[in-house]
């Protein structure tokens, strides 16, 4: 027991340390994003608000419930199907993968950023 006790306080001491550094870090918007202009409101990030009218300029003439015919019926009408297109979604709109979205341009990057906050944020329905 005293050998066992012996070994716990420096492992005890090193974790407490870790945190303590560990501590010291915090999200800064700036310096996460750079690219941004201060226009861009990445603060208040709604799915009403901010994703919603993204998705009605950009998306819904080919993945509304009306349109999905057009969007190889990828649905991105209701909360749920954004929540379960996320994924998918997010290399889409970074255009980073084989399917980019939207197919004639990219988005602008406070668009994709906010998409970004919303996903990471997990999807609230706001
Ligand atoms: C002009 C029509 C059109 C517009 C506008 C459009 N898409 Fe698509 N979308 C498609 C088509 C077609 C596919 C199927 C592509 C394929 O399978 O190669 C697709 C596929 C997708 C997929 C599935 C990708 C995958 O990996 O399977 C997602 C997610 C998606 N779109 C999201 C979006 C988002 C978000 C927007 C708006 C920013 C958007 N799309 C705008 C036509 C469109």
């Amino acid at each position: 027991m005293i050998y066992l006790k012996h070994n716990i306080v420096p492992i005890v001491t090193f974790v407490t340390i870790l945190f303590f550094f560990a501590s010291c870090y915090y999200d800064n918007e700036e310096a996460l994003y750079p690219m941004l202009n201060s226009s861009c409101d990445t603060t208040n990030v709604t799915f009403s608000g901010t994703i919603v009218p993204i998705l009605t300029n950009s998306c819904y003439s080919c993945h509304s419930d009306a349109n999905a015919a057009f969007g190889a019926n990828v649905h991105l009408q209701t909360i749920t199907d954004v929540q379960t297109n996320s994924a998918k979604l997010i290399v889409s709109i970074q255009q980073t993968g084989t399917k980019p979205m939207p197919p004639g341009g990219k988005l602008n990057t406070c668009s994709i950023t906010q998409f970004d906050i919303w996903i990471k944020t997990g999807m609230p329905n706001n």
